[in-house]
């Protein structure tokens, strides 16, 4: 099974982890390996040959030649080579899913739709390769003209994490490359073949297209060769998606250096019911964004914070709607499965030291609460837990795992205070039919997240928007709107048509 999923994708089961342009993947054997394992049993799926220094040099030397080149590529040509990137993703789309779910463990719609955002921010990049405006002023002084362009800012470092192995990749390689940059990826050690898959489809077109590099990659058998990612300061940003732990370092290491940092961080996502919520779209919301990717995505929900006259009632709702999930827990491949395992031991541990400490708080588990170890694989049970005081330290945690924390309140006041009260700022969401709650949660008073719905879920958030949060989230914005900016340098330019030479601020420095 695994070995035709890698083979329709042209990889096998030794494979070099660095592609350091030119068509050249590195032939370095002794740098260390990464073992990438099926989640659903604990198997390695293939060996990864690791990046060396002298690999990660000849990637920077030739990342900086190939910008040299790109930044003067006008930006629509920019734009054609990563639809042609969109089109050979579009012919890959159910191999390439397939691969994601082999190796992450999320079940293949979602590997699948993790593709379809690839091609469809590649849809995104093509129109915005058109709509690198920037704003034209009126000069105060006459005869003048003022106007601020956007110019390429030059590499793009892109650390990724394994929950979403290519399509966090492509939201910022495919709009970097129609800014005119060049990027280079360092993939999670957890998913090294999603990325080198993904690499390779998207290079072979460009090559097809006539395009220079735009991609490299490298894999770092520990994290000296990331660490020496962070410091350097030939490559002006780092995007990083990853735990707040981490992203706090690369953050302070980044700005340490006048680098530009673009860090997507942990969530800890609430949906408040209120008393009108409708439930026929609540309850299959809840489930989707408690349960789907097995609690793995940064938008999952975690918290529930339901009006108290309906908690019994949506618990129930719940409880029934877990246990069909339960049934249908197995190989992500499968396409009866609902919920696939977590990515790895690590999580699973992780999830039973949860749940062990919200029952020692006096936590009740309403269902689930188990790790299935009667099979192979890191499978656990979708978990709903009641009885926390919101401010506990387990429910102010991103635990990266289908728990979810159901919590009663009285006034939509003290709902969006509950929602707003942890330390992380990504996304929330309320269900309600009355209109006041709606806007209020939407207001300057109400959710404090870089994203907020009304009457759909946390997760699952569509390309178009901005993507990112708040707080320890880390306030970066990737993918929709205007979130090129962060790829781009702005200059400001003033322009001397007349023949003379008035200061600004009317400032008189006669000579
Ligand atoms: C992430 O979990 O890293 O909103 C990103 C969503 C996806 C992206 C999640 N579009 O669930």
């Amino acid at each position: 099974m695994s070995h035709s999923i890698l083979q329709a994708l042209g990889l096998g089961e030794v494979q070099s982890g660095t592609y350091l342009g030119h068509g050249e993947w590195s032939r370095t054997t002794d740098a260390g390996e990464l073992a990438p394992v099926n989640p659903a049993t604990g198997e390695v799926i293939a060996r990864v040959y690791a990046s060396s220094a002298a690999d990660y040099e000849r990637i920077l030397e030739r990342a900086q030649a190939a910008f040299e080149v790109w930044r003067t590529t006008p930006a629509p040509r920019r734009g054609e080579a990563i639809r042609l990137c969109g089109e050979a993703l579009r012919r890959h789309k159910s191999a390439l899913g397939s691969l994601v779910a082999l190796e992450m463990g999320k079940i293949k719609p979602e590997g699948d739709g993790e593709v379809q955002e690839m091609i469809d921010v590649a849809d995104l990049a093509l129109g915005q390769s058109r709509m690198l405006y920037g704003y034209t002023m009126h000069s105060e002084r006459p005869g003048h003209r003022m106007y601020e362009q956007w110019h390429p800012l030059g590499l793009v470092g892109i650390i990724s994490a394994f929950n979403f192995p290519v399509a966090v990749w492509s939201w910022n390689a495919f709009i970097a490359a129609v800014c005119g940059d060049i990027s280079i990826w360092k993939p999670s050690p957890k998913t090294p073949l999603s990325a080198i898959a993904a690499l390779k489809i998207c290079n072979e077109a460009l090559k097809d297209g006539g395009f220079p590099d735009l991609f490299f990659l490298f894999n770092d058998a520990g994290d000296t060769l990331a660490q020496r990612f962070v410091d350097d300061t030939r490559i002006p940003l780092i995007s990083f998606t990853g735990s707040t732990r981490v992203g706090r370092l690369v953050g302070e290491r980044v700005a340490r250096r006048m680098g530009r940092s673009l860090l997507e961080l942990g969530g800890n996502n609430a949906i408040i019911l209120d008393e009108t919520a409708d439930l026929k779209l609540a309850i299959p919301a809840i489930v989707f964004g408690a349960v789907g990717t097995a609690g793995q995505r940064c938008t999952t929900t975690r918290r529930l914070i339901v009006h108290a006259s309906i908690l019994d009632e949506v618990t129930q709702k719940l409880v029934a709607a877990y246990q069909q999930v339960e049934n249908r827990i197995g190989d992500p491949t499968d396409p009866a499965t609902l919920m696939g395992p977590l990515n790895s031991a690590a999580a699973v541990e992780a999830y039973r030291a949860a749940i062990a400490q919200a029952t020692a708080a006096g936590g009740k588990v309403l269902t689930g609460g188990k790790v299935l170890d009667d099979r192979k694989g890191f499978f656990v049970q979708p978990t709903i837990i009641a009885g926390l005081d919101h401010t506990h330290p387990v429910v102010q945690t991103e635990t990266f795992a289908p728990i979810l924390y159901v919590m009663p309140f009285h006034t939509l006041d003290e709902s969006i205070a509950m929602q707003n009260a942890v330390p992380q700022g990504l996304s929330s969401a309320i269900f309600t039919q009355n209109l006041k709650a709606a806007e209020r949660f939407l207001s300057a008073t109400g959710s404090d997240c870089g994203i907020a719905n009304v009457n759909i879920g946390t997760s699952g958030a569509e390309i178009g928007g901005a993507f990112g949060g708040e707080k320890e989230t880390g306030g970066g914005r990737e993918s929709g709107s205007d979130a090129w900016k962060a790829y781009m340098r702005r200059q400001t330019n003033t322009i001397n048509y007349s023949d003379a030479l008035p200061l600004a601020q009317g400032i008189k420095f006669d000579l």
